[in-house]
């Protein structure tokens, strides 16, 4: 069983999407904070497939590799399978259940509203993803989060209008059929001044950009990519100053290699123009690989047994599926749904 509530200040519900590897975007965004939580929530974290093939039903063989390499990423960074519930969405078939009730009640202009869906539409033009389903993925999100009646959702800022539609489809569900459901909170890490992770190119990390390191990068490519990172155009030259508070590299070693920050001066080196960007990044780079090395190692022993991998998401959603299947059947009730259940 996930511990006891009662332990615990309440519950939390996070997920992701299984398209990759993870990077270093999604650890600083949320999966450090993630681990962190376990031990004073009662935490449930899904891999959420039908997200997935939404945008990638073209594609759908890709979304099993993906859904190991994500459980293999969160691992490696400190997720406990023993106390929190590691799931895949379509394994709990009350996910989807919830959802249609939900899209009952959730009129499409709050769904055309959400500013992701007209950005995403616009971005993901390729993927065809005009769809029906599409359309309510806000209202699959706020299933996931409602069916275990989460307190709190830690998830980065690009998420905060989903979260906040959450809320909304839960008073409307409230105030229609009586309370089920507890609003829950967004638990976003407002990123410290001058610690913003940009990708390599400056723009949001972001897998559709090609612009990230991933977690399980090899150290070759990594350290490509290190050198070829966008720095302060002000330092055309190594006589100019450069700034270590604008440069993506200097917030790379102030998040991986704080030490090496201070020990090598980096801030009055790039200043005072006392260093080349070259060598600033190289020892960066090798900053970053300490930092990821544990982490990498962990993974590289997980990936041996893969077998374990669909052992954990299977203890995971016969963990979750009990929760999920009661806050249903109190949903049923309410709905006056009659129909006799046969699982
Ligand atoms: N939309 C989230 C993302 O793209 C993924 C997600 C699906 C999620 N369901 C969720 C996040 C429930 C938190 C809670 O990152
Ligand atoms: Fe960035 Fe370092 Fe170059 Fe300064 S010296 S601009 S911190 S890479």
């Amino acid at each position: 069983m996930v511990e006891q509530a009662s332990k615990k200040k309440g519950r939390i519900l996070s997920g992701m999407r299984p398209t990759g590897p993870l990077h270093l975007g999604h650890l600083v965004g949320a999966l450090g904070n993630w681990a962190k939580l376990q031990d004073e929530y009662e935490c449930y974290y899904t891999i959420v497939d039908y997200h997935a093939l939404m945008s990638e039903y073209r594609q759908p063989e890709i979304i099993d590799q993906a859904t190991s390499d994500v459980v293999l990423d969160w691992l490696a960074c400190g997720l406990d399978p023993q106390g929190s519930a590691i799931f895949r969405q379509s394994d709990v078939p009350a996910h989807a259940e919830l959802h249609l009730i939900l899209s009952c009640i959730v009129p499409i202009g709050w769904l055309e509203r959400v500013p992701t869906y007209k950005e995403q539409l616009q971005q993901l033009k390729h993927k065809e993803i005009n769809t029906y389903a599409f359309l309510g993925y806000p209202c699959l999100q706020a299933a996931d989060i409602l069916i275990y009646k989460a307190n709190a959702v830690p998830v980065g800022e690009d998420q905060a209008s989903h979260l906040e539609l959450t809320r909304e489809i839960a008073r409307r569900f409230n105030s229609l059929f009586g309370h089920v459901f507890p609003e829950p909170d967004a638990l976003i890490l407002k990123e410290q001044q001058g610690s913003r992770l940009l990708g390599l190119d400056r723009r949001k990390m972001s897998k559709s950009y090609d612009n990230t390191i991933d977690l399980k990068e090899d150290p070759q490519t990594m350290r490509k990519k290190v050198l070829s990172m966008i720095t302060d155009p002000q330092r055309r030259t190594k006589k100019d100053p450069g700034r270590p508070d604008f440069c993506n590299v200097a917030t790379f070693y102030r998040l991986f290699a704080p030490d090496r920050y201070e020990k090598l001066e980096v801030a009055a080196n790039c200043s005072g123009a006392g260093w080349g960007c070259v060598e600033c990044k190289t020892h960066m780079y090798e900053g970053l690989a300490e930092y990821l090395q544990p982490i990498q190692e962990k993974r590289r022993k997980l990936a041996q047994s893969p077998e374990r991998v669909e052992e954990i998401l299977q203890d995971g959603a016969a963990k979750a599926a009990p929760v999920a299947g009661q806050t249903l059947e109190e949903v049923r009730q309410k709905c006056n749904l009659k129909g006799k259940r046969t699982l």
